[in-house]
């Protein structure tokens, strides 16, 4: 039988056993002080802060069975040998697919893992934990080696931790240069490494880390002496998984000994130990990075030495582990326990993303950290359904990347509010990246009722690249910093709204020679980036056309709720309220009214405000987005031999419709359903069309649902790098978690609830089903062809999935504020007592929703019929309605104590 992992409890602790025996696994362990690791079940894989501060070498997944340097634990046992306790020695390695090889297994939770190995022929077994502290840049190894024979054992423990200590560039350029500027001391408790230089030919700066490897025993004595260099630990001909140090138990070199100018490690070498039957030994091993060359010494010391006993590191554990359970503030509670503990993952990996950007995993070999522009406000839905404190700062930060031609910066910096205009330097629009700051304000303001966030007046980025990348700004100088300013030279602020409308708005005009909006770079499949001239893409018009409906429906409300019938903004960017039939038929006017626009701004803006009729700027508004959405359901619709429809979604580089039906076969995507589902391109009956054909040529259950796209059969360079990929890879036909749950999400909501529940049910069940997709709990980016789990943990899928779990299928969501409630839950889903349940917060509250359906209805069946807030009645008007949604009111939520959980029971009727 197959290994396969199990959960633990119901805060996602799961254990694999055997974890060592398959490839590619990694889990992720980082803090809030900027560590970021990625440990295997061999204690491989790497650590770092940031692209130019890597303490373990860099790693990508090719590399975790390719490299001997994984962090090791050694212990000598005389004659008998030395035993790895990580799995990572010549020896061990020899007796794979035997079954003289040690037993193992991982157990892990939210950033914390603990291997245990035992060796049948040294009588030990190992017990190591990785975490990172809460209060310290530093991953802490805790090593327990227990005697399981019955004759006592004698050994010597030696860590050994590598010590890679420069920026990940140097892994090919200037490997050995770099180090020759490693400076290496021992002191009391380890190594210390220094650069003296970052290494870099435009121009080499002093070095401010101090990299680390310190550790002590149980008792808090430090190691007796030390390996600090890679040539004397492996000895001559020697090798990470047979280093002569080990195998001789040669003495190492005592504290306060000094090298330079050569590869390091953290050799920690132990005093010898005797363990009793039974009897078990504790060693912490901290791995760490600190800046200030000067007095990174003491810093190190004081630092090391919180965790200087096995209790001290314990207790250091215990913390972590809190407070990163209680980070997860949402459960769920359905039939499916093994679904419930698996959202827990799901909900937890939005954080993970906040933490590692795309970067820094294994997988997530690129990028140099910072976080996407798309991808940062996606991660917010899901953040700010978690711990809405703190989401309107990050908000009110994240627009000011947003430059006055509606374009933005692309990455946005570790510290909020700083920008990058693109990580590569290369001057790239991605066309859909205006869509997603009013999908994340729209989910904010539903949650919280803050529509006075649509007032905060902020700066725009500005830098050289004008005219929406198709323009220099040559009278720009870097000097006059990052912000847009006004004629008078001042730094000009704009409202959340205007930055709304700017960003939609210049999208409306930038259209292709079909009248679609320009591809551009790409969208959000970053992997069609081959037809910047020609390209258009019709699957995110539908979405700018859904922004500029619900964006009007949002001024319409503001209107309602503050009595203003106006709004003040930027006088320059009237032009593009601009309303007539003529311009909108137009491609050649709406093209020449966003240069005039744009050109306008190129430099500076007037600076000067006007007031603007709300009840004006709506209807321009939906007039723009009736236009847009007539014309996609006048063009767009194609269908295949039998009659079958879908939307196409996209025109490649010499302006051809590239979806229906092609001599080398059937063109579909799922993207361009996906949007026209969303924002209500598809009519009811397309919808189900669109599901139909879908099913036809997308689904593929072995591999977790619905696919990205057909097989083209064409190495298509008139769209995208994605056509090079082979078909069922990554953009090119996987089943592509994102835009499979963002399928699901626009069904829901369309109330196709069996549609979409099947949707999110096939990726559920591909995640789990480690035989085939061989990853720990969570969903991946995307399944494979082999119906593997790819790049996992970093994915925008993770956010989309709990937003879809909590506001769709249990209905939670905000409504202006206010609390609305629309279980979309299928029969099957309610457990043996017909309930289905879901811990949240809103409204600053901590809410327990309970839906009892004792009449064992199904979904369309059944409306909410008594609610009981804590046990008591709750009289709702419209109760006798046949609504399948309630309503409950923000102030009467507001009036429940705080701090404890109140249950809200709904009885479906
Ligand atoms: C990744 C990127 C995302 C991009 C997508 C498709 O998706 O992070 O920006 O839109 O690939 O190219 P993710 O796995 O994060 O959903």
């Amino acid at each position: 039988m197959q290994n396969t992992y199990q959960f633990i409890s119901d805060k996602g602790v799961f254990s694999l056993p055997g974890a060592a025996d398959y490839s590619d696994l990694y889990f992720p362990v980082a803090g809030e002080c900027g560590i970021k690791s990625a440990v295997t079940p061999t204690l491989g894989g790497d650590c770092k802060l940031d692209q130019n501060t890597f303490l373990l070498e860099p790693v990508s997944v090719e590399n975790l069975h390719n490299n001997r340097n994984a962090r090791n634990f050694w212990c000598h046992i005389g004659t008998h040998g030395s035993w790895s306790a990580t799995g990572n020695s010549a020896e061990e390695i020899a007796k794979k697919f035997t079954d003289l090889a040690d037993e193992n297994e991982v157990t892990a939770g939210f950033m914390w893992q603990t291997v245990t190995r035992t060796s049948r022929k040294y009588q030990l077994s190992a017990q190591i934990t990785s975490f990172v502290p809460l209060d310290d840049p530093m991953e802490i190894m805790y090593v327990e080696i227990t005697n399981t024979g019955n004759m006592q054992v004698r050994f010597t423990p030696t860590a050994a931790i590598p010590v890679y200590g420069r920026s990940a560039d140097n892994l090919r350029d200037h490997r050995h240069v770099t180090s020759l500027l490693h400076r290496i001391r021992t002191v009391e408790n380890g190594v210390l490494v220094t650069p003296t230089m970052s290494f870099d030919e435009r121009g080499h700066r002093p070095n401010e880390m101090t990299y680390f490897v310190c550790g002590y025993d149980q008792t808090g004595e430090a190691p007796e002496d030390f390996y600090p260099t890679v040539q004397d630990f492996i000895g001559e001909g020697g090798n990470f998984e047979r280093p002569k140090a080990v195998v001789k138990n040669l003495a190492g070199v005592p504290a306060g000994s000094a090298y330079a100018g050569c590869e390091a490690v953290g050799g920690l070498h132990f005093k010898e130990r005797i363990l009793a039957p039974g009897e078990t030994a504790g060693y912490t091993i901290m791995i760490g990075a600190v800046r200030k060359t000067e007095y990174a010494g003491e810093t190190i010391l004081s630092m090391t030495a919180a965790y200087r006993t096995a209790a001290q590191t314990k207790a250091a554990y215990e913390r972590m582990k809190t407070y990163w359970e209680q980070k997860v503030n949402v459960s769920y509670h359905t039939k499916d326990r093994q679904f419930d503990r698996y959202m827990q993952w799901v909900s937890f990996q939005p954080i993970l993303r906040r933490i590692y950007g795309c970067s820094f995993l294994p997988h997530h070999d690129y990028g140099k950290g910072g976080r996407g522009w798309r991808d940062l406000w996606q991660d917010c839905l899901a953040l700010l359904l978690m711990n809405p404190d703190g989401v309107r700062e990050m908000l009110l930060n994240n627009f000011q990347g947003v430059r006055i031609d509606g374009t933005n910066a692309t990455i946005i910096g570790s510290k909020e509010g700083t920008f990058i205009a693109d990580r590569n330097q290369i001057t790239r629009v991605w066309m859909d990246h205006g869509v997603w700051p009013f999908v994340t304000t729209k989910l904010y303001i539903d949650q919280t009722g803050d529509l006075a966030v649509l007032e905060e007046e902020i700066p725009y980025f500005k830098d050289q690249q004008a005219g929406r990348g198709t323009k220099k700004d040559a009278a720009w100088k870097a000097q006059d910093g990052c912000w847009q300013r006004d004629a008078a030279g001042n730094v000009y602020r704009g409202s959340v709204l205007e930055h709304l409308l700017l960003q939609n708005l210049t999208a409306f005009y930038e259209v292709g020679e079909h009248g679609h909006i320009r591809l551009r770079g790409a969208d959000w499949n970053d992997a069609l980036d081959m037809a910047g001239e020609r390209g258009e893409s019709v699957a995110f018009t539908n979405a700018y056309a859904g922004n500029l409906r619900e964006l009007a429906e949002l001024l319409a409300l503001y209107a309602e709720k503050t009595g203003k019938e106006s709004v003040p903004l930027n006088r320059d960017l009237f032009v593009l309220l601009a309303d007539d039939d003529t311009l909108y038929a137009s491609v050649q006017k709406k093209q020449e009214l966003l240069t005039r626009y744009t050109d306008a701004c190129i430099h500076e803006v007037s600076g000067q405000k006007t007031e603007v009729s709300i009840t004006e700027l709506v209807r321009s508004l939906q007039k723009k987005a009736a236009f847009l959405t007539g014309h996609i359901r006048a063009t767009e619709w194609v269908t295949d031999e039998e009659g079958n429809g879908w939307f196409n979604g996209y025109y490649d580089n010499h302006g051809r419709c590239v979806e229906g039906v092609f001599a080398q076969g059937v063109r579909m995507m799922l993207t361009s359903q996906v949007f026209a589902v969303m924002a209500q391109t598809a009519t009811d009956e397309q919808v189900a069309e669109i599901v139909r054909s879908a099913d036809k040529y997308l689904y593929c259950d072995a591999m977790g649902g619905y696919r990205l796209n057909t097989d083209f059969g064409e190495v298509k360079m008139d769209l995208g790098r994605m056509f090079g990929f082979a078909y069922g890879e990554k953009e090119n036909g996987a089943v592509f978690s994102h835009m499979a749950v963002m399928f699901a999400n626009a069904l829901y909501k369309r109330g196709f609830v069996k549609e979409g529940h099947r949707a999110l049910d096939a990726l559920y069940r591909q995640s789990v089903h480690f035989e085939t997709s061989r990853i720990y709990p969570g969903i991946p980016e995307y399944f494979n062809s082999r119906g593997k789990g790819m790049y996992h943990y970093l994915t925008g899928a993770a956010s989309w999935y709990m937003l879809t779990v909590i506001t769709e299928m249990f209905g939670a969501k905000g409504c202006a504020g206010n609390l609305m409630l629309e279980p979309k839950l299928e029969r099957q889903q309610f457990d043996l007592d017909e309930r289905a349940e879901l811990f949240f917060s809103f409204a600053g509250q901590s809410l327990h929703l309970v839906y009892e359906n004792k009449e064992h209805k199904e979904y369309g069946a059944y409306r909410p019929g008594t609610i009981r807030i804590d046990g008591e009645l709750w009289d709702y008007s419209g109760g006798e309605k046949e609504t399948r949604s309630v309503c409950i009111d923000r102030e009467r939520l507001k009036q429940l104590d705080f701090d404890v959980t109140h249950e809200i029971l709904v009885e479906l009727v």
